[in-house]
């Protein structure tokens, strides 16, 4: 029986480990070109002990963002500067996914290009915040992605794909979580479209699907994950029927070879009820690939769950910003130093490369 600390192949890898690094929002790209800043070579190889690293999400266009000072794949400076991360954490023996993302309706007017308004499934706004130059504003009115933008969109995953694999990443992991782009298309709050993209759950999921198609025509299936999260109202989002309609989406993926399905399995917006842990059970029995846990996993709960087969491997967040050599210090059971959070988004090294190894705590 595996155990957290035994191997997994995922893709082309044999990872170390099944502790895995989850994706973090920490806004240290430079906020005018989204180019990743030199200080994240030394923040993503202090982690290469993880079993996997997921990067933070990484807008695939200018339009897919919608934060300050978060970092792109869409221009050449970006791969050369991705280059530099990936290459830090390999000499070090580690792995490294890139996760793709694009925000959607989750935007302010003043982070996309030419300050148009954001582009949604549908004209519906977030009741949701974003952090803009000025600090916290409330998300900006979207509006009605067209065709032509939906088919430049996929157009955009595909070449953010390549770009990524020419930045030397093991694979990538397409953010389908957490209300953003493909979520909105996937959940019936956000999507209220009349044409082929809205209406029943065969059409909102065939957004989610068109990507994976993109994105797969530059990677094998087996290194492309993907991150859901089905009970998760944050950014301001729900759905009428979760268990059939994920239900359905599942079946879809399981007719792909994915590298793994990471599975957000709480509401970040607050108390997840037993209906929709019941709902996440049921989906992670349906899914037949390899199976990635988060959100809020203590060593206890994520040990029991490899160990009972519940999950393959688990991601940690919070722990990895504030342990680098988080693997080693769980199989060691050793002390863990607690993570500030006014140091998670955005400023420089504090808070972001000074937590300490064990060596030296
Ligand atoms: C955030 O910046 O708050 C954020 C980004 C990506 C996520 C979740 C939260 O998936």
């Amino acid at each position: 029986m595996p155990t957290l600390y035994s191997p997994l192949t995922i893709g082309t890898r044999e990872l170390d480990n099944r502790v895995i690094m989850a994706p973090l929002t920490r806004n240290r790209a430079n906020h005018e070109t989204d180019t990743p800043e030199p200080i994240m070579q030394e923040y993503y190889s202090q982690r290469a002990s993880a079993g996997l690293i997921i990067t933070e999400a990484t807008q695939i266009s200018p339009e897919g963002k919608g934060y300050i000072a978060t970092p792109g794949i869409y221009k050449p400076e970006h791969v050369e500067a991705w280059s530099k991360i990936t290459k830090a954490v390999h000499d070090k023996g580690g792995a490294i996914f890139m996760q793709l993302w694009h925000v959607g309706r989750i935007s302010h007017t003043s982070l996309q290009p030419g300050g148009q308004a954001p582009l949604a499934p549908s004209a519906i706004a977030a009741n949701a915040q974003t952090f803009i130059v000025d600090g916290p504003a409330d998300t900006s009115m979207p509006t009605e992605i067209t065709l032509d933008g939906i088919a430049r969109t996929i157009s955009d995953y595909k070449t953010a794909a390549q770009n990524a694999k020419d930045a030397g990443f093991d694979g990538v992991e397409i953010h389908g979580a957490n209300g953003y782009l493909i979520d909105q298309f996937m959940r019936d709050k956000t999507n209220q479209r009349t044409d082929e993209y809205g209406g029943s759950i065969e059409n909102r999921a065939k957004f989610l699907l068109e990507v994976i198609g993109a994105v797969t025509s530059v990677w094998q299936d087996n290194q492309v994950g993907l991150r859901l999260s089905p009970t998760n109202q944050f950014n301001d989002m729900a759905d009428s029927d979760t268990l059939s309609h994920f239900s359905y989406i599942i079946d879809k993926l399981n007719g792909y070879n994915l590298a793994y399905l990471h599975m957000v399995e709480k509401n970040m917006s607050g108390e997840q009820n037993p209906e929709e842990d019941a709902i996440i059970q049921s989906l992670r029995n349906k899914w037949q690939g390899i199976y990635i846990a988060n959100l809020d996993y203590d060593r206890a709960r994520a040990e029991a769950a490899v160990e009972k087969g519940e999950a393959d491997a688990i991601a940690f967040g919070k722990l990895f910003i504030s342990n680098p050599d988080l693997p080693e210090r769980l199989a060691r059971n050793a002390p863990l130093n607690e993570a500030d959070p006014t140091t998670f988004y955005g400023g420089g090294r504090e808070g972001y490369t000074d937590y300490p190894p064990l060596e030296t705590s």
